[in-house]
């Protein structure tokens, strides 16, 4: 059966069945690609957040297969729109396709880029809104790259996980952004290590300690809302907190190291001390966590966001038979065993960003959606979790932790420029209740 891509459109509005209409989208993309030469098919992509991942993403995608192309891009800023579109331009002109009528702007953009014919969307807007884009996303019948954090709170935790069941039982592909996992000398490092190279791991340390972040000073014009979301990083109702919008990179790591098996129980802690200004919303500049897993095995995770302070990036993990070092850039070391090292200087190291992308288009064109919804969500309420119990100064439990009913934001259909949402003091641990 050859249906053109405007009788697909039809279909799918006539029939007003989404489940339907995905998977026969699906089934032509990769029938057609098959019968026709390989991606003889156009894969349209639609970008719905355009800041600096967003417009990495977008490239990514459009490298990922020679018949992709951007074709709708949305964000609720007009100048973030046009400079990731001029800058995509630059690099790609030939795979960017956005006429003007197909730049969205505002909170209800997101609608329009799922209206349109698109296959693919891009969802990287700042991670509160995230849950609910993917949902959207998922209900229009189009695949998705969905960045990390995929939520801020346990209720969106929960929307999410839903949402990746949606996505296998419609036949849709859904790639998270925790590219580590795409990334050559940690698949060659996790392998051996998850094949017991260092024995029955039972310790897993890892960091993420850092600098300050970017801060954007108010422009004329904007308002306090706008000022709020162009600094999203520093609204915990907007980011989760660093630990979840930056340092889970690192508890998606020592999930890895343990199979993503979940912990029982997380106890820690963590506070402001050197990022207090006003200016800087109501998150934290360092957390301190311990996650306690079956048989008595522990994750150990510290991340901090202070200037002039040591860094570092990475893990170490310790089994009965060894002990493995990765430092996330340069180093991934094993002495177990058998003693092994990537060696960076020998071998060719991917760019993770552009392999995750391969992977999911080639897993489109094939007919076999790549799905990593479950573990995104789980690797997310890592972080989250870690952050209630720092907050609170509370050891919670896993059930207590995913079952968790607080919402840091509003519901996504209430954003206007008007949206005055408090903002909630500063936690503090042993005042700050458990919700
Ligand atoms: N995987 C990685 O290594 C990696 C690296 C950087 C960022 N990220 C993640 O990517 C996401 C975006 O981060 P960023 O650094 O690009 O931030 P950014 O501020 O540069 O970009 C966010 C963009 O989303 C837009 N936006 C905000 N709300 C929107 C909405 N409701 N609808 C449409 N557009 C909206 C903003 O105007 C902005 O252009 C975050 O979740 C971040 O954690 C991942």
């Amino acid at each position: 059966m050859i249906i053109k891509d405007n009788s697909r459109r039809d279909f799918v509005k006539k029939t007003g069945s989404a489940v339907l209409a995905s998977s026969l989208g699906l089934n032509i993309l990769s029938a057609r690609s098959k019968a026709s030469g390989i991606n003889s098919e156009t894969i349209k992509v639609g970008l719905i957040g355009c800041g600096g991942r967003g417009t990495g993403a977008a490239l990514q995608a459009t490298r990922a297969d020679s018949n992709v192309v951007l074709t709708v891009m949305a964000d609720i800023f007009e100048d973030t729109l046009k400079e990731s579109h001029s800058a995509l331009m630059g690099e790609n002109p030939e795979k960017i396709k956005v006429d003007p009528a197909n730049m969205f702007i505002g909170f209800d953009a997101y609608k329009k880029v799922l209206d349109s014919d698109v296959d693919v969307v891009l969802l990287t807007t700042p991670p509160s809104f995230r849950p609910g884009h993917l949902r959207a996303a998922i209900e229009a019948g189009k695949h998705v790259f969905c960045e990390k954090p995929v939520a801020v709170d346990a209720p969106g935790i929960r929307h999410v996980i839903e949402s990746a069941k949606m996505a296998k039982m419609k036949g849709l592909a859904l790639m998270s952004g925790f590219c580590w996992r795409h990334d050559d000398p940690k698949n060659a490092t996790f392998a051996r290590l998850l094949d017991g190279a260092i024995g029955d791991i039972h310790t897993v340390y890892n960091t993420y300690n850092t600098g300050e972040l970017w801060f954007k000073d108010r422009q004329p014009g904007w308002n306090d809302f706008q000022t709020t979301i162009r600094n999203w990083l520093y609204y915990n109702w907007l980011s989760g907190d660093h630990i979840t919008e930056q340092a889970v990179h690192s508890l998606d790591m020592m999930s890895w190291a343990f199979g993503d098996v979940m912990p029982i129980s997380a106890t820690g802690t963590g506070g402001r001390q050197s990022r207090t200004e006003d200016k800087f919303g109501n998150v934290y500049d360092h957390f301190a966590i311990v996650f306690d897993y079956p048989d008595g095995k522990k994750g150990f995770h510290f991340s901090r966001q202070q200037k002039n302070c040591s860094r570092a990036y990475g893990l170490d993990i310790t089994g009965d038979k060894g002990r493995c070092n990765i430092h996330v850039s340069n180093n991934h070391e094993i002495i177990g065993k058998k003693n092994w090292k990537w060696e960076d200087d020998k071998k060719e190291r991917n760019d993770m960003y552009q392999t995750e992308h391969n992977e999911l288009f080639a897993s489109i064109r094939a007919g076999k959606p790549f799905n990593d919804g479950i573990m995104m969500a789980h690797s997310t309420l890592l972080a989250i979790w870690g952050r209630m119990a720092a907050y609170t100064g509370q050891t919670i439990s896993f059930e207590e932790a995913l079952n968790s009913n607080e919402t840091l934001g509003p519901d996504l259909n209430a954003y206007s420029w008007d949206l005055r949402w408090p903002l909630k003091d500063v936690a503090q641990p042993g005042i700050t209740k458990f919700a």
